[in-house]
């Protein structure tokens, strides 16, 4: 019994801890997909597959209201833009541009991302195979 009433103190406890979901403001301009003039269809694929944890347009679920699943996620996004950003691809340098669209065929191509577990919740950020082809022709173009 205590113990029962320790682990509902301590998930009530934790809830109180938040994360930041904030939307940095950013300059629109240089976006990744304003600036490689991506078409509408690659625009809302690489959004949906690729933008809620790369970029500052993140939208978070319900579920993201609840710890420890919050800090897990909130954890994820952090790292994903610590890595790469869309939302200040213009600050990137042309050798870190390079670079990183480089990774963004590797990691893409061998299906690392999107992360698994954000394909389980998001099923419309599962590509089909055209899709996937759409997105990676369109990665090699700009290489
Ligand atoms: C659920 C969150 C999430 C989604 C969605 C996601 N990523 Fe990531 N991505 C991460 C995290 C976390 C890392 C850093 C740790 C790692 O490499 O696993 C990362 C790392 C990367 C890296 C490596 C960057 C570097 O400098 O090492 C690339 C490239 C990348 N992601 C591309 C993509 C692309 C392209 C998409 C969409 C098709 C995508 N990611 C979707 C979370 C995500």
């Amino acid at each position: 019994m205590k113990k029962k009433i320790a682990i509902v103190i301590g998930v009530t406890l934790i809830q109180f801890i938040r994360i930041d979901k904030d939307h940095p403001t950013y300059e629109k301009s240089g976006d990744f997909l304003t600036v490689t003039k991506a078409d509408k269809k690659t625009t809302n694929l690489i959004q949906s597959a690729c933008y809620d944890c790369h970029s500052y347009d993140t939208e978070y679920p319900w579920y993201t209201n609840i710890s420890p699943v919050s800090l897990w996620i909130g954890h994820h996004i952090e790292e994903a833009r610590e890595h790469l950003n869309f939302s200040t691809w213009a600050e990137y340098d042309s050798e870190k541009k390079e670079h990183k669209i480089e990774e963004m065929i590797e990691e893409f191509e061998e299906g690392e991302m999107p992360l698994e577990s954000f394909t389980w919740t998001h099923p419309e950020a599962k590509l089909s195979a055209d899709e996937k082809q759409l997105v990676l022709n369109w990665f090699k173009s700009i290489q």
